[in-house]
């Protein structure tokens, strides 16, 4: 498995954000690809996520004057999308597909499971900063059901087996 863990920045550290030049090079590069700069405003906040991790309330400040958009609309994009983090992640965060194609298909007992094992409820992380589990709406790949999301990584067809084994995997990478 290749999944990537993911590395947030310090809250702190990007209370307020100015994009390095390697950042605005890649931004402009997007931005010669879309008709308007508002046109951009998914692939340049992916690019900030992959840059510090999550989308911090500067990070927002900071693409909305970048895109000559307000932060509330911004704000608006950012927390209609699972994909984006609007808090620091934990190293592996397990999104979990709870609608009907996947949970009819093992994705409730996936749930289940997954809660019992970590400890955790949707929305929380372990105490360890390690993994953190979401529920979302269909992932795009029912074909696959039941799926889970970890990462940047789609895990499809899973039982309970397979995900122990994928969690065991991530574990042993502490
Ligand atoms: S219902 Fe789970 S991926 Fe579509």
């Amino acid at each position: 498995m290749s999944t990537r863990p993911l590395v947030a920045a310090r809250p702190e550290t990007i209370a307020e954000v100015t994009f390095d030049a390697t950042l605005e090079e890649r931004i402009v590069d997007l931005l010669r690809r879309y008709p308007t700069r508002r046109a951009a405003i998914l692939p340049v906040l992916w690019l900030c996520q992959e840059r510090y991790g999550w989308i911090s309330p500067g990070v927002i400040r900071a693409v909305a004057q970048r895109l000559g958009e307000s932060p509330a609309f911004v704000e608006g994009v950012v927390s209609f999308y699972t994909m984006y983090y609007t808090r620091p992640p934990a190293r592996y965060v397990l999104q979990v597909c709870t609608t009907l194609s996947c949970a009819y298909c093992g994705g409730k007992e996936l749930v289940e499971h997954l809660k019992g094992r970590l400890g955790i409820s949707f929305g929380e992380k372990t105490p360890d900063g390690e993994f953190q589990l979401i529920g979302v709406q269909c992932l795009g790949a029912c074909g696959g059901a039941p799926v889970v999301q970890i990462n940047d990584d789609y895990f499809e067809q899973l039982d309970i087996k397979r995900l122990d084994g994928l969690l065991d995997e991530l574990t042993g990478r502490r």
